[in-house]
């Protein structure tokens, strides 16, 4: 495996509960944001800020005690981005069938040691499901910018 590419898989504790008794949104917040991290660390040799994270759905709630899986891929880099697919998968650790729990996209900047943005290597495209990724990457960052120029208004009133 590349490092363009890696996989958390730990239990769900009781400590990551919320008030209904399953997993924490926050808490999958938080793996999506630390698995996203490691990918673009591994990626970039560098440290690396979160500059975006979108469109977070959470399509089936996780239970406590569930195998989880944070699974983290780059797909598209920019000259100091990294965009990368999160995926996380969840199953009752006595049975074999994965749930889809969220998926999203995270964009990290590679930063210097004085807190300047750098430039990524470059990732390439090879196989016909990572040309898809890439261009489902470059399409969210185009009607994003819609929605950030809407938001634009109301961050800097
Ligand atoms: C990340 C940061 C250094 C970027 O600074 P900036 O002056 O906005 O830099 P730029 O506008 O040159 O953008 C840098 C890169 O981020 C990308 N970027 C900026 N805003 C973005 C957005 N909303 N979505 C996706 N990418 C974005 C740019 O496209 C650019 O990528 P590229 O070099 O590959 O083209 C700055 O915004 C920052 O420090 N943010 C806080 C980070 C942080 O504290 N994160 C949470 C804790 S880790």
């Amino acid at each position: 495996m590349s490092n363009a590419s890696l996989t958390f898989s730990f239990l769900a504790e009781p400590s990551d509960v919320n008030f209904g008794g399953n997993v924490h949104g926050g808490a999958v917040m938080k793996w999506i944001d630390q698995a996203g991290y490691a990918c673009a660390v591994g990626w970039s040799s560098s440290y690396c800020v979160t500059v975006y994270v979108g469109g977070i759905r959470f399509l089936q709630p996780i239970k406590i005690g569930d195998l989880v899986e944070v699974r983290a891929k780059i797909i598209l880099t920019g000259t100091t981005s990294m965009h990368i697919a999160i995926d996380v998968y969840s199953r009752n650790p006595k049975q074999s069938e994965w749930k889809r729990n969220t998926h999203c996209i995270i964009v990290f900047v590679a930063m210097d040691g004085e807190g300047k943005a750098i430039s990524v290597p470059t990732w390439t495209p090879t196989t016909e499901e990572e040309v898809e990724m890439e261009s489902y990457a470059r399409k969210l960052m185009l009607l994003r910018k819609n929605i950030e120029d809407e938001m634009e208004a109301k961050i800097r009133k």
